[in-house]
């Protein structure tokens, strides 16, 4: 009797031992599981092009579920549709690059549902996307799905797959691959904005560039041509005073005043169109901000930039003429008005924008300078005059001796948006 109680007690310990050892041995595959995907996620952080580090996602999913093939989706906002990114196994690799709409399939299920997804039987479950199941020849039995989320958005999902019949994903497994598609998604996100950086800076290179040829080539073209020609008359006024020739001497000097003035002009207006990169790439608030930013800090100057709003990028003629007519007005402001402040200001309303630059420096007669323009040599006023007429914009100028100066410039919003051309 005793005997009989003591085996049965033994075959319950056996079992209860049996019963820990498997749930040991669980236990010890969930860590290492869960050490593989440590170690994965530290990679995925230094992994900055999208294409490796997708495919190294789905690697270590496929690798870590233990499941014989894989896909990586993600979401085309533009289309609204899911690309096959990466394939893994399954004979599915035909189905890269392939496009579905985000809401259909199993994967469309998940990324409209962000929420994880067990199907034990694919072929039986009628989210499964008909139009790729037919003409991709899958095996697959179960399949488990999860969202890509980042940042509240989702970007795409990740799906393993079992072919071997009988073999099924569970909640555990369902919820391993979802820590690791939130850390994937951060990991994309971050490829993603690494390489627009990129891309940017790129673009930025290749604007600088292209200012810098055209640059070179408006100077070799206008000025440094007349510079050529003004020394070859002024030698050949140097020989006509040599030989006492004073009439030729005359002629000459009178024909080559002209072409002095042209080459200052040029190089006048070379310097306006020597705007800066940021103008071409972020339009005109980021630039002209910077502008003044450059002034206070380099110069020392007291400039003050303001935009009661935002505009959107305006036609490239606007942007040019707007920031080379602030420049202009500042290099006054520099030069005459030994201002102690100097306002920059844009105000944006629904059909125009107003650009106004004050200084509180010493002022000057307006009609007296405007009515002599033609003696002086200067061309500044000109300038941002007709600047502002080729964009249909129009300027005014006022100004009290002793109390500064102002000139604010109106531009219609009409013709000068960026799709339009004045
Ligand atoms: N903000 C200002 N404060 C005081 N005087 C000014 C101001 N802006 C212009 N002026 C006066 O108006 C004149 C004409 O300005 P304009 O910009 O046309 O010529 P400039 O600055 O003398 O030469 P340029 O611009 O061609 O280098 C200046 O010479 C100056 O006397
Ligand atoms: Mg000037």
């Amino acid at each position: 009797m005793a005997e009989h109680y003591l085996h049965s007690e033994l075959e319950a310990l056996k079992q209860e031992a049996a019963k820990l050892q498997q749930e040991y041995a669980a236990a010890s595959a969930y860590i290492a599981t869960l050490q593989v995907l440590q170690d994965v996620t530290r990679s995925l952080s230094s992994e900055l092009n999208l294409e490796p580090l997708l495919q190294m996602i789905l690697g270590s999913a496929v690798q870590v579920m233990r499941a014989s093939a894989g896909s990586l989706l993600l979401l085309d906002r533009e289309t609204d549709e899911l690309v096959f990114e990466v394939i893994e196994g399954g004979g599915g690799e035909a189905l890269q690059g392939t496009r579905m709409p985000a809401d259909q399939g199993i994967a469309g299920w998940v990324v409209s549902h962000r929420e994880p997804l067990i199907v034990d039987d694919v072929n039986r479950d009628n989210r499964h996307y008909r139009r790729i199941a037919e003409d991709h020849d899958f095996a697959i039995t179960s399949l488990l799905c999860v969202p890509l989320i980042t940042k509240g958005q989702v970007i795409g999902s990740l799906q393993v797959l079992n072919e071997e019949p009988g073999k099924y994903f569970d909640t555990a497994d369902q919820e391993i691959l979802t820590t690791f598609a939130a850390q994937s998604a951060v990991a994309i996100e971050n490829a993603r904005l690494y390489n627009s950086l990129r891309e940017e800076h790129e673009r930025i290179i290749a604007v600088e560039e292209e200012v810098r040829r055209e640059l070179a080539r408006d100077l070799h073209d206008g000025p440094a041509q007349l510079l050529a020609s003004i020394i070859m008359s002024a030698n050949f006024v140097k020989e006509a005073i040599a030989h006492n020739a004073m009439e030729h001497a005359i002629k000459e000097l009178g024909e080559l005043m002209p072409v002095a003035e042209k080459a200052l002009r040029q190089v006048r207006t070379l310097l306006f169109d020597l705007r800066p990169v940021i103008l071409e790439t972020q339009g005109v608030i980021p630039a002209l901000e910077s502008y003044a930013q450059r002034l206070r800090e380099a110069e020392d100057l007291n400039v003050v930039f303001r935009a009661s709003g935002e505009i959107g990028r305006l036609s490239h003629n606007a942007e040019v003429a707007i920031f080379s007519i602030v420049q202009e007005a500042i290099t006054n402001a520099k030069k005459h008005a030994k201002a102690s402040r100097i306002e920059i200001e844009v105000i944006p309303s629904h059909d125009q924008v107003t650009v106004a630059v004050r200084d509180n420096g010493v002022g000057f007669d307006v009609k007296a300078t405007t009515d002599r323009y033609d003696e002086r040599s200067s061309l500044g006023m000109l300038n941002m005059k007709e600047r502002a007429e080729i964009v249909n914009g129009t300027l005014s100028l006022s100004s009290t001796p002793g109390q500064g100066t102002s000139i604010l410039l109106e531009l219609p919003l009409t013709t000068n948006l960026a799709s339009e051309s004045p």
